[in-house]
């Protein structure tokens, strides 16, 4: 049974207008499509996207980082890979104004600290496979190797957002996988189809050796 969450997460600030990223959710559905071809029974998590779901995928939409939050952590304990994909925002608006707020000269929005939900799961592990993404514009591998260990991942997906056919819109990724032994592997640009069956490869690997 595989976990993956995938694209952005939208924050509200009144009901018009929101905050969000360039997540277009590629990468987390080509790897629910990767595990299901593999006959994995696979959850989807995720934010809202315009990419189409693979078939025969339990798919449960949310739009905020909160609500993403407690639909992993209700439902991570039934998974033996949890793939964390999604690009959540770190920030909300602290107060969602319940009116359309007007113009009228500068203004500033209070940022509320979204819950850190792959370093929850990281907490509380258990014999899942734990991997997670993480996206850089600068010292991309030392932030990985970090976050790989403040969030106690079995491996971590590194992607460089300003490499050419890298990232966020494109159907190609470049990937570095860096593992909690210390084992690094790097990749050339491929399609993210090809990136997810190598991601799934080593989630195998992995429940294999344990
Ligand atoms: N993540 C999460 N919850 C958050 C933020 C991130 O679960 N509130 C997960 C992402 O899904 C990803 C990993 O943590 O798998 C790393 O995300 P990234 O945006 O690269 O890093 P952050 O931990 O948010 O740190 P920073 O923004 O400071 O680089």
């Amino acid at each position: 049974k595989v976990l993956v969450t995938a694209g952005p997460t939208v924050e509200a600030i009144d009901p018009v207008r929101y905050i969000t990223n360039h997540s277009s959710g590629k990468m987390g559905y080509e790897i629910a499509k990767a595990a299901r071809i593999r006959g994995a029974e696979v959850t989807l998590i995720s934010g809202p996207v315009s990419v189409k779901p693979f078939t025969g995928i339990d798919v449960l939409k949310v739009k905020s980082a909160v609500e993403m939050h407690d639909a992993v952590v209700q439902n991570a304990a039934e998974y033996d890979i949890i793939i964390k994909a999604a690009a959540v925002a770190d920030y909300r608006p602290k107060n969602i104004a319940e009116n359309k707020i007007k113009k009228g000269g500068a203004m500033s929005v209070e940022l509320a600290e979204n819950p850190d939900i792959l370093k929850e799961l990281g907490k509380n592990k258990r014999n899942a496979v734990l991997a997670g993404f993480c996206m850089e514009t600068e010292n991309l591998l030392k932030n990985a190797e970090k976050k790989l260990k403040a969030k106690n991942l079995d491996f971590i997906v590194a992607n460089n957002l300003t490499a050419e056919g890298a990232g966020f819109k494109t159907d190609t990724n470049i990937v570095t996988i860096l593992d909690k032994d210390g084992n690094k592997s790097v990749y050339d640009i491929m399609g993210k189809d090809e990136v997810a069956h190598i991601i799934l490869d080593k989630c195998v690997k992995i429940m294999n050796k344990d």
